[in-house]
């Protein structure tokens, strides 16, 4: 039998054994990667027998997908296992905890020590035996389920997608890149492509499901290769020519990876959204090099430049962190000029965060707390200002949408997101829901945007 076969095996097993009724709870952290890993979790809980509530109360296994990019998300998982201790005792739950953060060492050390109440801990390289796991913890067997070795990929694990207009496909796993912040290489292991065929079946699949927007997902996207000559923009051409998908989305992709074959594949395409995430981290070539990023400021932006020379109107997003160890004001400030310079649509912006076992842990000079919030804050306010600014150019512009369903704050009206990413609110039927249509913008707010459906 094959691995997954074993796993079909324990999924039947787990059904029979558990009473009927039962509930599972689940809290993913960190980036979209971990969502998709979180839509295969629930997939295979599912098929075990559970149903999902959002109500710790009655949840009978509760599953932490964790993320460790950053310190806070310790803080937040430490903070849940707690109050859940008390819950534990009285409703004799299953805990599972998963993810990035169980790679860790310490975080296992800590586990071991101070939450013995832990039923189940898995790493990011076994994913997919949760089933087995689940089956052993019932039975009351405490399990730890962690791997150092990169995971192989398996394919044709169960799926429970959060929305039925819009979905993650990753399409490679781990990073070669040692970015010296940065812990995904430690815990997620090297890169590993999906085959492209596997690839392709499943955006035909979702394409058939009615899904009209698909996000490729991986830690360095353009670095996606799954033969000698098969690289990331073969596969954005074979997608673009699956009927039923209108929009393809990627993250993320590296600048130093971005050919000019990738380039073309996007302005060649009119599926591929015309706004690209690039990630900067930080705009001094000083400070780059330092987190080996393998690229100057100068370097960004000239890409910058000769992306929006070959495809015309493309947007940018993209992420910086601020107080890297040894950042200047003066590089601080080459941050901000690259921000002025390239007008970004939206920034994903982060405090420094120390991560143990990362190069730049060790460096002598890491930045005050107070210097790293007082950049961080001055940062804020240019970006806000600057999509405020960028907001006030979408009123009377027409914008082609995909409805994703009703709004959360007023059920009256529906909500979707124009090709730039950006909310937009609008007034009509609920048939539109998974619908591409034009809507009009008639207003523009911080953080969304509200429109008229253009009859
Ligand atoms: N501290 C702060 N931000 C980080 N990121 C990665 N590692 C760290 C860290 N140690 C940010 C980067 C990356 C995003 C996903 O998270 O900007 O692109
Ligand atoms: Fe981390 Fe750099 Fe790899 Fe992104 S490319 S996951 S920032 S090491």
């Amino acid at each position: 039998m094959n691995e997954i076969d074993i796993q079909k095996d324990y999924i039947n097993k787990t059904r029979d054994l558990i009473k009927k009724g039962q509930k599972y709870c689940i809290y993913t952290m960190g980036c979209s990667l971990n969502e998709n890993d979180s839509e295969k979790i629930c997939g295979m809980i599912e098929q075990c027998g559970y149903t999902k509530t959002s109500d710790l109360n009655e949840a009978n296994l509760v599953i932490f997908n964790t993320c460790c990019v950053r310190e806070n998300a310790e803080e937040k998982l430490f903070g849940k296992l707690g109050e859940l201790k008390e819950l534990k005792r009285k409703n004799n739950i299953i805990i599972a905890i998963g993810g990035c953060m169980m790679q860790e060492k310490h975080i296992q050390d800590k586990l071991n020590k101070s939450y013995p109440y832990v039923d189940i801990i898995f790493g990011t390289h076994t994913l997919h035996k949760l089933p087995e796991d689940l089956y052993n913890a019932i039975q009351n067997k405490k399990i730890k389920d962690v791997i150092d070795i990169d995971g192989e990929i398996y394919e044709g694990l169960p799926i429970k997608r959060e929305s039925l207009t819009k979905a993650y496909v990753t399409i490679m796993y781990g990073c070669n890149n040692f970015c010296s912040y940065c812990i995904v290489p430690y815990v997620r292991g090297r890169e590993r492509s999906r085959n492209k065929d596997d690839i392709l079946n499943e955006v035909k699949k979702l394409a058939d499901e009615g899904y009209k927007e698909i996000t490729l997902l991986g830690q360095n996207v353009n670095s996606y290769k799954c033969m000698e000559d098969y690289n990331f923009a073969n596969l954005l051409n074979d997608i673009d020519k699956i009927d039923g998908i209108e929009r393809i989305r990627f993250m993320s992709p590296h600048p130093k990876d971005f050919t000019d074959d990738v380039i073309d594949a996007i302005k060649n395409s009119n599926k591929i959204s015309k706004t690209i995430h690039l990630p900067l981290q930080s705009g001094s070539s000083n400070i780059l090099k330092k987190m080996n990023r393998k690229y100057t400021k100068e370097q960004y932006l000239e890409l910058v430049k000769k992306i929006k020379n070959k495809i015309g109107n493309v947007l940018f997003t993209t992420d910086i962190i601020v107080g890297f160890p040894e950042e200047t004001e003066k590089d601080f400030e080459d941050t901000l000029d690259v921000v002025k310079k390239v007008n970004f649509e939206q920034v994903f912006m982060f405090i420094y965060s120390r991560r143990k076992g990362t190069i730049a842990d060790k460096m002598e000079n890491q930045v005050e707390e107070k210097v790293k919030h007082e950049r961080f804050n001055r940062l804020k306010e240019l970006v806000e200002k600057q999509i405020a600014d960028n907001n006030k150019k979408y009123v009377n512009t027409i914008q082609y949408v995909l409805v994703e369903g009703t709004s959360k704050n007023n059920p009256k009206m529906l909500t979707g997101r124009t090709e730039s990413g950006k909310v937009i609110v609008f007034e009509g039927k609920t048939d539109n829901i998974g619908k591409m249509i034009n809507v009009k913008v008639i207003s523009e707010h911080m953080w969304y945007l509200k429109g008229e459906i253009i009859k």
